[in-house]
C-alpha cells in the first residue's frame, strides 16, 4: 500500500510563526535560549541520523538492543491494532516493534508524528513499500501541541522513542504526559525510551564527539534561523558546547559566542559578549524510579521496565489506567 498523503497540522506559516514567538522569546531572554524542536530542518534531521550512528553515541544503540529482545512481547502484551510514534524521524528502530507485530498479525494501522516534513514524508513512503498490507499516516505536528489529532478507537500503542522525553523541561514533561494521558482510552498503551543516569564520563562524549558532528547539529538551529527568519548569524562564530547538570540530571547542550556578535532577528538586535551562551537542549537522564513516578502522575501505571545489557538505556511500557 502506499503511504496516505501526511495529515498536516502544522503548515509552513505555523511553523514560521512558533519559530519567530520562540526566537522573540528565547533570544531576548537572559540567558538566552531555543527549544530543540528547531533543530530539525532536512539537514538537521540527517545530521541527527548521522549522530545515531556515531561510536560516542550510545543511546539508540542501545534502546535498539531493547526492542530486539522486547519487541515479540511487546507485541504479545499490547495487541495493539494501531501504532502511533511520536517524534518519529526516520523510525528505523520502529521497524523491529512492526516486524513483531507483523508476525503476530493485527496491527492496521502506523501513525507517525513528527515536526520534520523531510524526515516523515522519507520514512512514510519507506515504510509503506516495506510493510504490505499496513496502513500509513504520517502526520505533520507538533507532540506538545497535536496529540488531539491522533487516531481514536482500537487498541493503540503509542511508542517515544530515542528519549526525546528527556529534551522536555520537566514542567513540559507533566504537560506532555498529561495530555497524552486525556487523549488516550484506558487500556490504551504507551512505550517510552529513556537515557538512563550513568558515569558523566560516557554522557558527555555521546554530545560531544570527536568527529564533530554534535556541533554541526547544535549549530544548524542557526542556519535555521537565517534562513526561515532572515537573521544573520555567523555559525563560525558560536563553539558547541555539551555541560553535564549535576543536580538536573541532564545535558545541556550550548552555543558560546567566541566573540563579541551582534545580530539581526526579526526586529531584535540581538548582542552577545564574548563567552555568552545560547542554551539549544537539554537532555535529561533519567532513574527508574523516577520514571515510573513521572508516568504514575499522569495515569499511567508502568507494567515492564526493561535496559539493555549494560543498563544505559530504559524502556518502559506503561498502560493507560
Ligand atoms: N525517534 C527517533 C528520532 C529521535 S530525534 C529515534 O529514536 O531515533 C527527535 C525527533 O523528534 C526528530 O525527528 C524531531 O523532528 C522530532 N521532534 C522534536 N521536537 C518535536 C515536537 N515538538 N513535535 C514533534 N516532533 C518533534
Ligand atoms: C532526540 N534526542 C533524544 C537526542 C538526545 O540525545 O537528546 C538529540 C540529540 N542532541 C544531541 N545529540 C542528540
Amino acid at each position: 500500500m502506499d503511504a496516505e498523503p501526511l495529515e498536516i497540522c502544522l503548515e509552513d506559516h505555523d511553523l514560521g510563526h512558533g519559530l519567530r514567538e520562540d526566537a522573540r522569546a528565547g533570544l531576548a531572554a537572559t540567558p538566552k535560549w531555543l527549544p530543540p524542536k528547531w533543530f530539525y530542518d532536512a539537514r538537521g534531521s540527517e545530521l541527527f541520523e548521522e549522530i545515531t550512528r556515531l561510536p560516542e553515541y550510545y543511546p539508540t544503540r542501545a534502546e535498539r538492543a531493547v526492542l530486539a529482545e522486547r519487541a515479540g512481547q511487546i507485541a504479545e502484551l499490547t495487541g495493539a491494532k494501531t501504532l502511533i510514534e511520536l517524534g518519529s524521524g526516520s523510525s528505523e528502530k520502529t521497524r523491529l516493534l512492526l516486524d513483531a507485530f507483523t508476525r503476530r498479525r493485527g496491527l492496521g494501522t502506523f501513525v507517525p508524528l513528527d515536526v520534520s516534513v523531510s524526515a516523515l514524508r522519507d520514512s512514510t513512503e519507506r515504510i509503506a513499500a516495506d510493510y504490505p498490507g499496513l496502513r500509513v499516516r504520517g502526520i505533520v505536528g507538533d507532540f506538545t501541541r497535536h496529540l488531539d489529532r491522533l487516531p481514536a478507537g482500537g487498541r493503540r500503542l503509542v511508542v517515544f522513542l530515542g528519549g526525546t522525553i528527556g529534551n522536555l523541561l520537566p514542567a513540559e514533561r507533566a504537560g506532555f504526559l498529561a495530555a497524552m494521558r486525556a487523549a488516550l482510552e484506558p487500556g490504551d498503551w504507551l512505550l517510552v525510551g529513556t537515557d538512563l543516569v550513568k558515569d558523566p564520563a560516557v554522557i558527555v562524549p555521546a554530545y560531544d564527539d570527536a568527529a564533530g558532528v554534535t556541533a554541526e547539529f547544535n549549530r544548524n538551529v542557526l542556519r535555521v534561523l537565517n534562513r526561515e527568519l532572515g537573521a544573520d548569524f555567523d555559525p563560525a562564530a558560536f563553539s558547541h558546547v555539551a555541560l553535564w547538570d549535576p543536580e538536573q540530571e541532564w545535558i545541556e547542550m550550548r552555543l558560546r559566542a567566541e566573540r563579541p556578535v551582534r545580530v539581526r532577528v526579526l526586529d531584535l538586535d540581538v548582542e552577545f559578549a564574548v563567552g555568552e551562551e545560547l542554551r539549544t537542549e537539554v537532555s535529561a537522564k533519567f532513574r527508574p524510579e523516577r520514571i515510573a513516578a513521572e508516568l504514575g502522575a499522569a495515569g499511567f501505571a508502568a507494567e515492564q521496565f526493561w535496559t539493555d545489557a549494560a543498563g544505559l538505556f530504559g524502556v518502559t511500557l506503561a498502560r493507560a489506567d
